[in-house]
């Protein structure tokens, strides 16, 4: 059996699984080049059918993630459009009179500048109006049919947290030994934003609660747009910033954040009723200074994180933790999570936001066909895409013609020389592309972590980021105990989560950490799960003694992640940095 997800909203993705085996899954991001891609992954369904040798007539199944999208944001492809003023215009000119003054704007008429026809293939016949998402589905399932040319009869849609769950329980190490504890968490879909579930092995998941309450991540987006940042995209930047206040400075803005939602058992309420989750908190947080903010809405999330997953614990008797859905992205919480007493372990898929919910999808539409057993374990995050080397001999003839290259074979010593003294080194492997938004060695800028010295480097030379963000380390799996405190061996392999930093840690990994509370949202790296970047990790060990590389994704600032040869040579000349290791060739600018 040959199964396509799908995920056609924001951060659209396909994955393809042949027989329980998820052979191939990418985000269309990567392929359209452009950031949050909304609306059908023509090209990444074409990726990841010939990642795996197959064609559109050898699908049997589709399965489709998320069933209530409205037409309104197809035709405007909201989130991989919208500027952080779109977002502001949004709120003061559609919500704001929808809630506040019982008017009905027109979302389509207010953001017309962001119609473009040539972007929605659906038949308008079907659709009423610009809310009509069941017309908007009827217009999907057809304009589906047609694009991978089968019968409705073949797709079958799976609701937007049903996918989010089973992506975290069926990509998790234990979910075929133990009983599993899954929870996930996200803005919104399908009318819900969180989810309790137990995975029991072999079975499908019981889900115990549904919330629509669960608005946590609608309160971190909102607050993350009041801060004058992308909401569904820069939460990450807030929950950096939290860590330079405290309680005692930002207690007026936390109780902002702390008057309203709370935990109730195993969904949510509020203790204080509140009409909407931008309005409301931008009239009482006026005036009090940024980073409390960030404080308040980090410190809020972390408590009812917390609460609410030590309720299920106790609830249940389960200590086996999975979290799924973009609020499970919150490391600094997901730290909380697992030092907690009664939690065993703690697992965070990687991509766990909404580009995975075609992989749940698919995996949802094998537990309804009663084959969840056929499901073959997920061994790491690196689920496709593969290049040959005659793309990279192309990519590099292509470049090397307007660029003064050198080109030479690959050799890791060679490179952990360079990194040593200083140079700032791309990272391109052929053979499997990461998912999700962590680049995990595949598609990754690479540097000596020790001397904080090199994140203005590269800042200068690719990334420009902000100036509070934290870099990440690439460990050695031998030396995490050196490194960092983990006394749980929580699975720590996808910058999911974060770790407490050791002495030797702070020395060695001075730039990969936190500046201010030296924490870590590390990768921990298993020779089985990536040779390559585990051996040049090893030779830049053999030479400096340090046992981890600082680890940040190869993108120019706010341009995807690359993921072709193309890209990569193509990013490679437009930044600043001077080596490439692309498959076995390492490439140097004169
Ligand atoms: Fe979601």
């Amino acid at each position: 059996m040959i199964i396509l997800g799908i995920h056609d909203g924001h951060n659209a993705s396909a994955a393809v699984f042949v027989e329980g085996n998820l052979t191939s899954a990418a985000g269309e991001e990567r392929f359209s080049r452009e950031k949050h891609h909304y609306g059908f992954p023509f090209k990444a369904v074409t990726a990841v059918l010939n990642d795996a040798n197959l064609s559109l007539d050898d699908i049997d199944h589709v399965a489709m993630a998320t069933k209530t999208l409205p037409p309104s944001y197809f035709k405007t492809r909201r989130n991989a459009t919208f500027s952080i003023e779109d977002y502001w215009k949004e709120q003061k000119e559609y919500w704001y009179p929808k809630l506040y003054e019982g008017k009905f704007p027109s979302y389509t008429q207010i953001f017309r500048n962001h119609v473009d026809n040539t972007f929605f293939p659906y038949d308008e016949s079907l659709i009423k109006n610009e809310t009509d998402h069941e017309g908007m589905w009827a217009a999907r399932v057809k304009h589906a049919c047609k694009t991978l040319n089968i019968t409705a009869d073949k797709i079958s849609v799976h609701d937007h947290h049903t996918c989010h769950a089973y992506y975290g329980y069926l990509t998790c190490p234990d979910a075929k030994t133990k009983e599993l504890l899954v929870y996930t968490m996200d803005g919104g879909g399908d009318g819900c934003n969180g989810t309790v579930s137990i995975g029991r092995p072999g079975e499908p998941l019981e889900f115990v609660s549904r919330s629509s309450n669960c608005n946590i991540g609608r309160m971190y987006r909102y607050t993350t747009l009041l801060l004058g940042m992308r909401p569904a995209d820069h939460e990450y930047k807030l929950m950096g910033l939290a860590a330079y206040n405290n309680m005692s400075n930002a207690r007026k803005a936390y109780e902002v954040f702390a008057e309203t939602l709370r935990v109730d058992g195993l969904g949510f309420n509020y203790q204080v009723e509140i009409e909407d989750h931008f309005f409301h908190f931008k009239e009482r947080l006026e005036g009090l200074r940024f980073d409390a903010v960030a404080f308040g809405v980090q410190k809020r999330t972390e408590e009812l994180l917390v609460e609410w997953i030590k309720n299920g614990v106790v609830k249940t008797g389960l200590q086996n933790v999975v979290m799924s859905g973009g609020v499970a992205q919150n490391i600094k919480a997901n730290k909380l999570i697992w030092e907690q007493d009664g939690v065993e372990s703690l697992f965070i898929p990687p991509g766990p936001g909404d580009e995975s919910i075609s992989i749940g999808a698919a995996l949802a539409a094998i537990v309804e066909q009663g084959e969840i057993k056929s499901v073959e374990p997920v061994l790491n995050g690196y689920f496709g895409i593969s290049y040959d080397d005659d793309a990279v001999r192309i990519a590099i003839k292509k470049y090397a013609d307007s660029n003064s290259f050198e080109v030479e074979p690959m050799c890791c010593k060679k490179v952990a020389g360079y990194l040593a003294k200083g140079d700032v080194v791309a990272r391109f492997d052929t053979k499997s592309m990461e998912f999700g938004a962590r680049a995990l060695g595949n598609r990754s800028i690479i540097a000596d972590p020790r001397n904080p010295e090199v994140i203005h480097t590269i800042n200068k030379l690719v990334k420009m980021r902000d100036f509070w963000m934290p870099f990440a380390p690439s460990i050695l799996e031998e030396r995490v105990d050196d490194y960092l405190i983990n006394p749980k061996s929580i699975d720590a392999r996808y910058m999911a989560i974060g770790l407490d930093s050791t002495e030797l840690g702070k020395q060695h990994l001075a730039a990969g950490l936190h500046p201010f509370d030296r924490s870590a949202r590390p990768q921990i790296v298993r020779k089985q799960d990536n040779e390559e970047y585990y051996d040049l990790i090893s030779a830049f060990e053999a030479i400096t003694g340090v046992g981890a590389v600082l680890n940040t994704s190869f993108n120019i600032h706010g341009e995807p992640i690359v993921c072709s040869p193309n890209d990569a040579l193509d990013t490679f000349s437009r930044c600043g940095i001077k080596r490439l290791i692309i498959g076995d060739y390492l490439i140097s600018k004169a």
